[in-house]
């Protein structure tokens, strides 16, 4: 799986499998599908370990499962429209499955389930359960109730406990990496963004938290972390002794912790990258040395109408500080292209930026109206030809980039993190400290260990090498 998820909604289609027998008899089964951002991967797991106490065994097969769970997002109207044609096919499925004696529940939550509500079910009857990103914890009663009333129900409050208060703790890992959310929502209101009401106000959750979860990762064998927010360097917790933790704070005391190796974050606003957390990657040998931190646009009036706040030459010497902090650091961006009123010359400020700046990777999204945005009601549209050829051209500067970045790694010996088999027999899967997938010959001892590779060559997605004797 890709460490970008909002890219996994871009490629994941794919049918349904075909009802191919009766479901088993013993304990319950749920499927769950996942779109969207690492926080969504992240709500997954947890959910999942939640069930798993309610007597539900995990399974890939979707025809098998008396629970089927879609994990939604809905940053763009193609994300959105997926979920329906999921459900469209589920109903067919519940049925053949009704029709062999089986009941199967069928559950929305994410961000749609936040964003339309009853409307999901008024769409699509199918469903049983609507429940928005704050409420998971309630998950396991609303199925129990469900199943006894015989109705569907919707949980899109925003409740005034917290969820992750009312999680059963972390189950042991089965990865070696692993995502863990310490700030939700975001009060940032950028025009184009769904994000702020379907996950609500910026809330972070306390150090001794997250201390505790990591340090359960980390037991159950787990080497590096990825700290997540929807503006994560926002972070603002409540720490030991009453003192609030910035982001760059929080790192510092994780990274105390024997046996994590590596710590990440994401996403980060470039308004919030606060002068400790710049030194910190200076600092902190397991911060890794990359960093994503949207741009969005290279026109700075084009900034201001999506209210960004701040300017193209800001970030181009934020850019500059971080790396003059830290000077291999990785950097990389998202970009949307052709936001209402975006002119030919100001799309052209968005290849300066790129030109000026240097992005080991980039993710380009045609700009999508959203319900209920402020952009949406915006007069000028960009017409639909017209952002699909400049995503083109933006792209190709972008795989450019990427192959330029690459190519410098190769004859290098970077530290890889080995993560699982790789699809040839002998082969491990690892990351750079630059999240570059590598691939090397090496025996399955070595997963969960951090090996030095000498790249020798790359491909379109990952590197390739041999590892070095120490
Ligand atoms: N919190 C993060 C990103 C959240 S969404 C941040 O502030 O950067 C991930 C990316 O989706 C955004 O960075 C943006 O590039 C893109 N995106 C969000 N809304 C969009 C829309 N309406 N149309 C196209 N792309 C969008
Ligand atoms: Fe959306 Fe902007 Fe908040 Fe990011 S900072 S989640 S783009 S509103
Ligand atoms: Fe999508 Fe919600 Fe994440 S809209 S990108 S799943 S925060």
């Amino acid at each position: 799986m890709d460490d970008r998820l909002t890219e996994i909604d871009e490629d994941q289609g794919g049918e349904l499998p075909a009802v191919v027998g009766q479901t088993s008899g013993g304990g319950r089964k749920v499927f769950v599908r996942t779109f969207g951002c690492q926080m969504n991967v992240y709500d997954s797991e947890r959910m999942t370990e939640a069930l798993a106490g309610e007597g539900y065994a995990a399974t890939g097969a979707i025809e098998e499962a008396d629970l089927v769970i879609l994990n939604t997002c809905h940053i763009r109207e193609k994300a959105a429209e997926k979920v329906y044609s999921d459900l469209g096919r589920l109903r067919v499925l519940k049925q053949e499955r009704a029709a062999a004696g089986s009941d199967t529940v069928v559950a929305v939550v994410g961000c749609v389930a936040q964003a339309e509500g009853a409307e999901i079910v008024r769409r699509a009857p199918v469903v049983d359960l609507v429940i928005g990103p704050q409420s998971y914890h309630r998950l396991p009663e609303l199925i129990v109730r469900t199943r006894a009333e015989s109705r569907s129900l919707v949980e899109t409050e925003f409740p005034e406990e917290e969820k992750f208060a009312h999680l059963p703790h972390r189950a042991p890992a089965r990865a070696v990496t692993a995502f863990l959310t310490v700030q939700e929502g975001c009060d940032k209101f950028c025009t184009f963004c769904v994000v702020p009401y379907t996950r609500g106000m910026e809330y972070s959750r306390a150090v001794a938290d997250i201390e505790r979860e990591a340090r359960a990762l980390v037991e159950s064998g787990v080497r590096e972390v990825t700290l997540l927010g929807q503006n994560v360097n926002g972070y603002h917790g409540a720490g030991p002794g009453g003192r609030t933790y910035s982001l760059a704070d929080l790192v510092h005391r994780l990274a105390r912790i024997d046996g994590l190796e590596r710590l990440r974050y994401t996403t980060s606003h470039p308004r919030d990258m606060s002068d400790d957390l710049i030194a910190a990657h200076a600092d902190e040998p397991k911060l890794m040395p990359y960093l994503h931190l949207p741009f969005q646009a290279g026109s700075d009036r084009i900034l201001a109408a999506m209210n960004r706040k701040h300017t193209a030459r800001e970030y181009v010497d934020l850019a500059r500080r971080i790396r003059s902090a830290r000077p291999d650091l990785a950097l990389s961006t998202d970009v949307i292209v052709g936001f209402p009123g975006e002119s030919e010359d100001e799309f052209a400020e968005t290849l300066a930026v790129f030109a000026e700046v240097g992005f080991a990777a980039a993710f380009s999204f045609k700009y999508s109206p959203r319900p209920g945005t402020p952009a949406e009601k915006l007069a000028d549209q960009v017409p639909e030809d017209v952002k699909t050829e400049r995503l083109a051209r933006l792209q190709e500067v972008i795989d450019r980039h990427q192959r330029t970045f690459s190519a410098s790694c190769v004859g290098r010996t970077l530290p890889v993190l080995f993560e699982r088999l790789g699809r040839h027999e002998g082969q491990l899967i690892g990351r750079s400290p630059f999240l570059q997938g590598v691939h090397a010959e090496a025996p399955p001892e070595l997963i969960g260990k951090i090996v030095p590779v000498e790249i020798s060559s790359f491909g379109p997605n990952s590197l390739a090498g041999v590892i070095r004797p120490e």
